[in-house]
């Protein structure tokens, strides 16, 4: 009865000392386990007399109970003072002011973008929206590029095993909207797109361009040229001068590539205008009367404007970025350099 009184406050002890859940199974293990000296106890009793026997007997279990109720109430105390600490190192002051150099910022090709939407809103264009999976008639056949047209290889695309298409250009949300909405309208649509290039480091298979299209009546190319110095003057605050030279699109005719004034050299010749003084940043025209007739519209009555823009090289020239592909690496050492 002694060595079981002692071998209880033994245990009680070691109990005491126990902080940690592993700990605490190594305690039961070598206090209640089979090995333990209240189970050798138990089985000494073997030799002993009927009436000791009970006495032990019910000793022990009362000891094997009450050691039981102690590990449970000890394991409690500690999974409590662990999600405690835990929550102590969780805690954090949601009402302390955000350190600067931890904010966010927005992308290099949505800054770009979200400018010139201010710059054509304030002109009356709508921002517009279409599908990045087209179809054969929203990307080729309505922009007056029929099937085996060559037209078709200006652009590599990637189709879809039921027909659709990755949107080669922004031209075709002109289609999507032309369909919805009647004359007079203008409209940009910024977006991605996509082509099956092979890529380096100036030709990704997906990029950003921002398409835009004016139709209304008596619309001349002069109009056009008007809109689009505006707004690179605005994009680049500061005087622009432009040039258009003709330019083959089936969408438009007449059809146009527009040339800036190089703003490095201030069009001297430099590497970045491969030294000739301009450089060239976008295609445009008017928009061909087929494309109308395509959409519904009469070509006699109403007429206008189109224009197709690449982002990436326009953000490429202003922070001298020397590679396409930085722009969707998801690389954040090269945004954060631009902010
Ligand atoms: N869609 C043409 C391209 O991706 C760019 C373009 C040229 C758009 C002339 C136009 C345009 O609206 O009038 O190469």
């Amino acid at each position: 009865m002694n060595e079981l009184k002692s071998i209880e406050s033994q245990a009680l002890q070691a109990l005491e000392s126990v902080t940690s859940i592993p700990e605490l199974d190594q305690w039961k293990s070598t206090h209640l386990g089979k090995k333990s000296s209240l189970m050798g106890v138990l089985k000494g009793m073997k030799d002993a007399t009927p009436e000791m026997r009970k006495e032990m007997g019910a000793e022990a279990n009362r000891i094997k109970k009450g050691l039981g109720a102690s590990w449970e109430k000890r394991r409690q105390e500690i999974s409590e003072a662990e999600v405690n600490a835990r929550l102590e190192k969780e805690w954090l002051d949601i009402t302390l002011p955000l350190s600067h150099d931890e904010q966010g910022h927005l992308h290099p090709i949505t800054r770009y973008s979200r400018k010139i939407e201010d710059i054509f809103t304030k002109m009356g264009f709508k921002v517009l929206e279409g599908p990045l999976v087209e179809d054969d008639w929203h990307n080729f056949e309505a922009l007056n590029i029929p099937p085996e047209h060559p037209a078709r290889d200006m652009q590599d695309t990637f189709f879809m095993t039921n027909g659709s298409l990755l949107r080669t250009h922004t031209s075709s949300v002109q289609i999507r909207t032309m369909e919805k909405i009647q004359p007079p309208f203008r409209g940009i649509a910024p977006g991605r797109v996509f082509r099956n290039e092979e890529v380096d480091a100036c030709h990704d298979n997906t990029f950003y361009q921002v398409e835009g299209i004016l139709i209304d009546k008596d619309i001349s190319v002069a109009n056009m040229k008007y809109f689009l110095r505006t707004m690179l003057r605005e994009i680049f605050e500061k005087d622009v001068e432009v040039r258009l030279r003709h330019g083959y699109f089936p969408f438009v005719e007449p059809g146009f590539e527009l040339d800036l004034r190089c703003l490095l050299c201030e069009g001297k010749g430099c590497p970045a205008c491969k030294h000739v003084g301009w450089s060239e940043l976008m295609g445009c025209g008017m928009v061909h009367p087929k494309v109308l007739e395509a959409c519904n519209i009469d070509p006699e009555v109403w007429g206008g404007f189109a224009f197709g823009m690449g982002l990436n090289r326009l953000v490429m020239n202003h922070y001298d970025i020397d590679n396409i592909r930085h722009f969707v690496s998801g690389d954040l050492r090269f945004v954060q350099q631009l902010n």
